[in-house]
């Protein structure tokens, strides 16, 4: 386990402890492919776990990069992506460390944020900022449970704590947000596009 993670990922991938997994493609990844917010470019998904999204994001002509720091879930990304003749690199490694070789047009963050301690959220979001271009955008989603409650792999992302967290010196926030999507634990998650200033 590295050194910035009170979860034992790996154990739980293997394990099958691994309640955060979708059965299928998230929601809001549809809308915005579908409404035209997400278009092809290039696309860091960090802590990307097993989820598909980065394979539809290859296919569609995106040139991706994921990285996740349990062997199991970067084995499943190299087994789905290798055979594929994509624009896409599978990085295993501790976010905290890990540098991008050039900043991104955006990052996709599915559950990552929501997953580190929240003592971590700072450091994290200066790393975004920092794989992130000038004027280069977060997907984000927030998981939103209500309440911080302990025993769960990721935390509750209160949205005023998000506002001061994601401040307006370096994000630009939309002028709404859309409606949350189900999560196959019952929470919720609040999908929200920012702009790295
Ligand atoms: C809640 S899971 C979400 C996985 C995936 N995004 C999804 O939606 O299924 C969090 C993921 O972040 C990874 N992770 C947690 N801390 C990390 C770190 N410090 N460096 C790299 N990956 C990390 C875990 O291994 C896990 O795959």
């Amino acid at each position: 386990m590295v050194a910035t993670q009170a979860t034992d990922w790996e154990r739980r991938y293997r394990e099958g402890a691994t309640g955060w997994e979708r059965p299928g493609i998230n929601p809001a990844f549809i809308a915005w492919r579908s409404d035209g917010t997400l278009t092809p470019c290039r696309i860091l998904v960090p802590g990307c776990g097993r989820s598909v999204e980065p394979l539809l994001l290859a296919e569609a002509g995106f040139d991706v990069t994921v990285v996740d720091s349990a062997p199991s879930a970067i084995a499943a990304q190299q087994g789905r992506l290798s055979g594929l003749h994509v624009r896409a690199h599978v990085e295993l490694g501790d976010l905290f460390a890990w540098e991008a070789p050039a900043p991104f047009d955006a990052v996709y963050d599915q559950t990552c944020l929501g997953a580190l301690a929240p003592d971590l959220w700072p450091a994290y979001t200066g790393r975004l900022q920092r794989w992130l271009r000038p004027s280069g955008r977060l997907f984000a989603m927030f998981m939103q449970i209500g309440r911080e409650t302990a025993g769960l792999p990721f935390h509750h992302c209160d949205l005023a704590s998000m506002r001061t967290l994601f401040g307006d010196t370096a994000w630009q926030w939309p002028p709404s947000l859309p409606a949350q999507v189900p999560h196959p634990s019952g929470f919720t998650e609040q999908p929200v596009v920012l702009t790295r200033r």
